[in-house]
């Protein structure tokens, strides 16, 4: 598909001066050209840029749409980019994704996950107690928003937290666009060699841990052990990112948003409807997300052809002021902020979202409860924002209290 002169470089970097909105093409297009062509890679590619709340819901749950990154025209973000193996199944369509999906749906069960809260308690209080000891300014990274979900994940899966430094180094480069498309099927495969040597442990020394369930499916030939590893690869990578960068940008719009706060601490359920906005203000995954067309499909007022490229932008979809009033303000009681899309929807909707859910609703109170005198140690301006990663956050956050 040749780029038209006319199509916008694809940009999805956020503006200096308001970090935490979307990119400003996004919303311009948005207003003017709902769905529009946007050019990637030098114009090689010429995807569309889906920007509307109902558009996104409407491609994302449609199933003449795939995620396969090595259709030609898959609107790739990085040039060259590789489909990761079978167990990183959010890049397969069905049949594949379906049976890989299933090894893991039951882990994610809100029951199951209910039953971690608990542990994710105990681990707020551990990491807040031990940051609380030091003499600020703190990273907040470093100290709280990275390692809470890091070690959520590791025990659910059956993890050794000792080696974070290694799987978050790989996690690092697999979000990092500016990797070489070498550099992150390396840190993929490298996952997939740590996670195989301990799948195959976990059959000597069988845990109550994500793993060793898995290690029992490949047992029961539903899997192979390859398999199994790349699963908990993708989960160790999936679960700590995003959460990771969630904690640290909701915590840096509480505190540019203080009256906010008390509506947070205001019980469960108020706590509940906070991290929904949350979810939506923020969109942490900031890239969009990437389908090709099967057949040709009308979206809104045009006809996306079958092999075109899409691109759905999560961010400016939930900022739609069709669909969310004042779409711009942080509003933790707006009654329909749950309609969000930031963890996609559709067939891939975010299989983790139990687990995101429960951390942020115990994580973000807490914070704010322990430490009422929290704020940022450096200028706005000066907070160091990644702008180059697929989930958006920042590098690091200096605190004190
Ligand atoms: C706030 C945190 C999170 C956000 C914003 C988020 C966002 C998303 C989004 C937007 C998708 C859809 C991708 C697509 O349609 O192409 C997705 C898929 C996925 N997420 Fe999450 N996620 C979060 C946390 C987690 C956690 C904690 C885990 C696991 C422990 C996880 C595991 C997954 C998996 C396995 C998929 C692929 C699902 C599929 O293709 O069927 N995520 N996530």
């Amino acid at each position: 598909m040749p780029a038209t002169p006319s199509s916008p470089a694809y940009v999805f970097t956020h503006a200096k001066d308001a970090p935490l909105d979307p990119s400003p093409l996004h919303t311009h297009l948005r207003a003017e050209q709902p769905i529009s062509r946007v050019s990637l890679h030098n114009g090689r590619l010429s995807p569309w840029l889906v920007t509307r709340w109902e558009d996104a819901r409407m491609v994302l749950g449609s199933p003449a749409f795939s995620t396969d990154l090595t259709l030609p025209n898959a609107p790739a973000i990085r040039e060259g980019q590789l489909r990761g193996p079978r167990g990183f199944f959010q890049g397969y369509d069905d049949p594949v994704h379906a049976t890989m999906r299933r090894t893991l749906t039951r882990e994610f069960m809100v029951k199951r996950i209910n039953a971690l809260r608990p542990a994710v308690a105990g681990l707020t209080d551990q990491l807040l107690t031990a940051m609380s000891k030091l003499s600020g300014p703190v990273d907040f990274v470093e100290h709280f928003s990275l390692p809470l979900p890091s070690l959520v994940i590791c025990e659910l899966l059956g993890v050794p937290y000792e080696d974070h430094a290694f799987f978050q180094e790989q996690s690092g480069i697999i979000v990092n666009v500016e990797s070489a498309p070498e550099e992150a099927a390396g840190a993929i495969a490298g996952l997939g060699a740590y996670l195989l040597d301990l799948v195959r442990a976990k059959r000597a020394t069988p845990g109550d841990d994500v793993l060793t369930r898995l290690a029992a499916q490949a047992d029961e030939g539903i899997i192979s052990d390859q398999d199994a590893a790349d699963l908990g690869a993708f989960l160790l990578f999936a679960g700590h990112e995003t959460t990771a960068n969630m904690i640290a940008l909701s915590t840096i719009t509480l505190l540019q948003n203080p009256d906010q706060i008390p509506y947070l601490l205001g019980g469960p359920d108020q706590a509940a409807a906070s991290v929904e906005e949350l979810l939506r203000y923020l969109s942490v995954v900031h890239f969009g997300l990437r389908r090709t067309a099967l057949e040709d499909v009308a979206v809104g007022d045009v006809t996306v052809r079958a092999g075109d490229g899409v691109i759905i932008s999560l961010s400016v979809a939930n900022r739609d002021p069709d669909v969310f009033t004042d779409p711009d303000d942080v509003d933790l009681a707006r009654a329909n902020a749950r309609q969000h899309l930031a963890f996609g929807y559709g067939i891939h909707q975010c299989l983790g979202q139990p687990l995101a859910r429960a951390e942020l609703q115990i994580v973000l109170p807490e914070l704010f409860r322990r430490l009422p005198e929290l704020g940022i140690a450096v200028p706005p301006e000066e907070i160091a924002f990644k702008q180059e990663t697929s989930v958006y956050g920042v590098r690091e956050l200096p605190v004190t209290w």
